[in-house]
């Protein structure tokens, strides 16, 4: 394909006006790989884990996990990990840079050797995002806390149990948690938990491994055992992918069969895209089929922790409501800082208003095709969106954002009909 313009980091090109039609497998979920990956720093024994999604983060995670010394195996989605000759405990800074969630080696290392190093997160494009919840477990349990030159240096000799009530839910923070009290043998107690479909998924590979745990409501008993065991696991389907091909598969006017999707994870996006008019029939517990095609009715949404409408779907919804006939209302109550694909929208003839955490949103007849820059990973999803429904040609630059999170998008969404191709990059 000719292009004119320059591209430092891969492009796609996607012409729009094609309604998706097929079947569609969804891959692995990034958010419940990741934790799932550390969690097996853990034990001296080999885990496996299946259904491991191929993107950046998974190779980062890979990366930093070897770094660490331990050896791992990967193809076709199943790794094995053998962690029994870790000798390091230290995340360094260009990694954690790359991939926040590397803060996610703390719980583990604390656990099996006692200490842990890890370059200071800074904030991110998509918000301030401390991790002060995290360390408050940790120092609960006994750890000291050091920072220095940017890195935060923790020890701790024999892990105490904790009695701790989260101040804000936090995903990560209640992963990093209740792999920190897999190493302590008496019976720990987590208040306001995440109940992410991902966290849950770590706690039964927990439950593997040969550690206590019960949920109830918000709440986690945890009791740890000397020698956690190694595992076997299939991780579960991605509820974000599947959720952004549904959206995709509505818009387009299209009918897309989706398969290995965990439909009872599915339930807030079920819901809005209903509400939107959307035909959503459940097939199976793993299978449905989304129809468009008619009026796009405008929406108001929050998003919320789990079960609640996810800040993950949030820009894939915002581009529905650009074309929905009326005034939508999107709330993000989640992050402070994830209106940025407002500005490319707008590029686009989307006609959006922020103020503060709010975005109005009325609806257009349609969008056009732009050159237009990917800034996160759900900010480049609802690009691609924009760009599948959009009049003419769309260039959503900087996929490398979105190559952190969706596995081969561009092949999934061809299949479908969608005229999408990659551009390499080229020096400007
Ligand atoms: N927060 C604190 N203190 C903490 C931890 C979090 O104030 O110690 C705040 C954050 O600043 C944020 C809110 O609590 O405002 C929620 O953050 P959370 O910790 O739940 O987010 P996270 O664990 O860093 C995970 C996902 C995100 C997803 C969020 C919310 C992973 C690896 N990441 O992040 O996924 O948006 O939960 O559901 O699981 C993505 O996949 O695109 C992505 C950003």
């Amino acid at each position: 394909m000719k292009n004119t313009t320059s591209y430092t980091s891969e492009a796609l090109f996607i012409e729009g006006g094609r309604a998706l039609k097929g079947r569609v497998r969804v891959s692995g979920s990034k958010n419940a790989s990741l934790p799932i990956l550390m969690a097996s720093l853990l034990s001296k024994e080999t885990s496996a884990i299946e259904n491991v999604p191929e993107l950046l983060d998974t190779a980062t995670a890979f990366e930093l996990l070897r770094s660490l010394g331990a050896v791992l195996e990967f193809e076709k989605g199943r790794v094995l990990v053998d962690a029994s000759s870790v000798n390091n405990h230290r995340a360094p800074d260009e990694v954690v840079r790359r991939m926040r969630a590397s803060v996610l080696v703390m719980g583990p290392l604390l656990a099996r050797f006692g200490r842990a190093t890890v370059s200071m997160p800074g904030g991110c494009s998509i918000g301030v995002r401390s991790i002060d919840q995290h360390l408050k477990v940790f120092e609960k349990g006994g750890a000291s806390i050091e920072v220095k030159h940017g890195y935060i240096n923790l020890e701790v000799e024999r892990i105490r149990p904790v009695e701790y009530t989260f101040e804000v839910i936090t995903v990560t923070g209640t992963e990093n948690a209740l792999m920190f009290l897999s190493g302590c043998e008496k019976r720990s107690i987590l208040r306001n938990i995440a109940l992410e479909p991902e966290v849950m998924d770590l706690v039964e590979v927990l439950r593997k491994m040969g550690v206590e745990v019960e949920i109830e409501d918000r709440t986690a008993l945890i009791r740890g055992i000397a020698e956690t065991k190694g595992f076997f696991h299939r991780v579960i389907p991605d509820r974000i992918e599947a959720g952004t091909l549904m959206v995709a598969g509505f818009l387009t006017g299209g009918d897309v069969l989706l398969e290995d999707v965990r439909v009872e994870h599915m339930g807030s996006v079920i819901e809005k895209l209903k509400e939107a008019g959307a035909e959503v029939d459940i097939l199976s517990l793993g299978s449905l089929r989304v129809k468009g095609g008619g009026v796009v009715k405008p929406l108001s949404i929050s998003t919320a922790e789990y079960p609640g409408f996810p800040t993950d779907m949030q820009a894939q919804f915002m581009v529905l409501c650009s074309l929905a006939d009326g005034i939508s209302e999107i709330r993000e109550n989640i992050f402070e800082n994830r209106f940025q694909h407002v500005a490319e929208l707008q590029r686009m003839g989307a006609d959006i208003h922020v103020r503060d955490r709010v975005a109005l949103v009325r609806g257009v007849d349609r969008l056009y095709g732009a050159e237009v820059y990917s800034t996160d990973l759900r900010a480049s999803a609802g690009l691609v969106l924009a760009g599948l429904v959009a009049k003419g040609r769309t260039v959503v630059k900087d996929i490398h954002h979105l190559d952190r999170g969706y596995e081969k998008l561009e092949e999934k969404l061809r299949a479908l009909g969608a005229t999408i191709e990659r551009l390499p990059p080229k020096d400007a």
